[in-house]
């Protein structure tokens, strides 16, 4: 089998394929053995950790995500200390692939992490802690979702060691909470903001724009409810209609493509008047409060991907591989406790490499250092040089001796960009 093919790991469970019949998914001589691929060093690694209920499903929403309600038998509460347990074994099978890394940040996402109480949270990060290198001033992100906390819930995930939250507020206006199906309202995304601001130094606000029905004086007003709760991170993503959801099945009207156009113009003018500079398609900072974990997503770093449905990318010297653990909760804990969650660990094929690193790196503002390119692929920048040219000449990136970075128009047309590098 040559470097290029995609594997699929074995675990002994009915319906995967074995790549070698005696070969598990951690074995890390397997990883390690000769390939095409020449990686100098190791990029740096984060830990993604997946919780995946929600109270309810939204219906835009195609993360794996599960309505509590609707697995469960009533007035069940959410089995935090199994998945917990799942969680544990899940890392404890995957250390021989990362051992010896530091683990720079962790990023508790979901579903709706904040339904865990912040003492499962607490016992979650002390797993985390004793059974990985963990930097001491690593970045530690929570989501949570307005409507889904009590009072000082925030302070104690803050306790927990927790060091930056992200609140899912989508919209400040109550039409159009209710049209994205959200269970919370404009004044429980104002409480949670307050009290984030009260318990954390850095947060993040997510917000979403062309909304059913919004005008471009609706998403000003809601961009700037969000400014004056001085946040030091804002998300705002276009709302896109994902297949296999119920917006698919039942498209709502949506502002057309202009106006959203000048959404996002007057999204970028207002958040840079406020000090926050846009330094990935869909993220503004102030100094100092960029996302240090997702920078390490667009810089192509690796990230070991934990929990039901998680994926990771993980590098070795000749090969960069990419797990996936099995999507449905209930399942993800059973397998993940009898020691194989992985239903699929393939290695991204040497041509793939090149879009894969351009996917990411390209959604930065500043891009990316062709040494950098080298480092994270393992490969020679002669791979990438025809795609350079054919970009540098449509006017979407600009270049220097050391690093690219894709102009204003590369930003507006970011997927025509990345496309470039797609191999044949
Ligand atoms: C992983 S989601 C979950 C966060 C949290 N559960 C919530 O919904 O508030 C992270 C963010 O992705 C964005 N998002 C989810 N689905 C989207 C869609 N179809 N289009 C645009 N943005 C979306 C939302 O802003 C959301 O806060
Ligand atoms: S709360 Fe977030 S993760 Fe859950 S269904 Fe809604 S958008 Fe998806």
């Amino acid at each position: 089998m040559s470097a290029e093919q995609p594997v699929s790991w074995p675990g002994g469970l009915p319906g995967q394929r074995a790549a070698t019949p005696d070969a598990p998914w951690n074995d890390v001589r397997h990883w390690m053995r000769p390939g095409t691929l020449q990686l100098q060093s190791l990029p740096p690694l984060s830990l993604y950790i997946h919780l995946p209920w929600c109270l309810k499903k939204c219906p835009y929403c195609d993360f794996n995500s599960h309505e509590w309600s609707a697995t469960s038998e009533p007035g069940q509460p959410l089995p935090e200390s199994r998945y917990l347990d799942a969680l544990r074994a899940d890392l404890e099978f995957s250390l021989p692939l990362i051992w010896g890394r530091t683990v720079h940040s962790v990023f508790i996402g979901g579903g709706t992490p904040s339904l865990f109480s912040p003492g499962s949270i607490d016992r979650l990060l002390g797993d985390v802690r004793a059974l990985l290198r963990l930097d001491a001033d690593a970045e530690i992100t929570l989501e949570a979702n307005p409507g889904t906390f009590e009072k000082d819930r925030f302070r104690a995930f803050r306790a927990s060691g927790v060091t930056r939250l992200s609140i899912g507020v989508q919209s400040f206006n109550d039409v159009h909470l209710k049209a994205l199906g959200r269970v919370h309202d404009r004044d429980q995304a104002m409480a949670a903001v307050e009290e984030a601001a009260q318990a954390f130094d850095t947060f993040n606000l997510d917000l979403m724009y062309a909304l059913p029905g919004q005008t471009l004086a609706d998403c000003e007003a809601d961009v700037r409810t969000a400014l004056s709760f001085a946040p030091p991170h804002i998300s705002i993503y276009h709302l896109t209609l994902e297949p296999n959801t119920y917006f698919a099945k039942y498209p709502p009207a949506l502002p057309p493509e202009d106006e959203a156009w000048d959404m996002l113009d007057r999204i970028t003018e207002l958040t840079g008047e406020a000090g926050l500079q846009r330094y990935e398609v869909s993220a503004y900072a102030r100094a100092g409060h960029r996302s240090w974990h997702n920078t390490n997503y667009w810089q192509f770093g690796d990230y070991l991907g934990i929990g039901a449905g998680a994926h990771s990318k993980l590098s070795f010297a000749h090969r960069v591989g990419r797990p996936v653990r099995v999507r449905e909760p209930r399942l993800y804990m059973e397998r993940a406790l009898a020691g194989n969650a992985v239903v699929s660990a393939d290695e991204v094929p040497r041509k793939a490499l090149p879009f894969e690193f351009m996917l990411n790196a390209l959604r930065l503002k500043e891009g990316f250092s062709l040494q950098q390119f080298m480092e994270r692929t393992g490969l020679p920048l002669s791979s990438i040089e025809a795609g350079l040219a054919v970009a540098a000449q449509k006017g979407l990136i600009e270049r220097d001796a050391a690093r690219v970075w894709p102009t204003d128009r590369g930003f507006d047309f970011l997927s025509d960009l990345q496309e470039i590098f797609l191999a044949d």
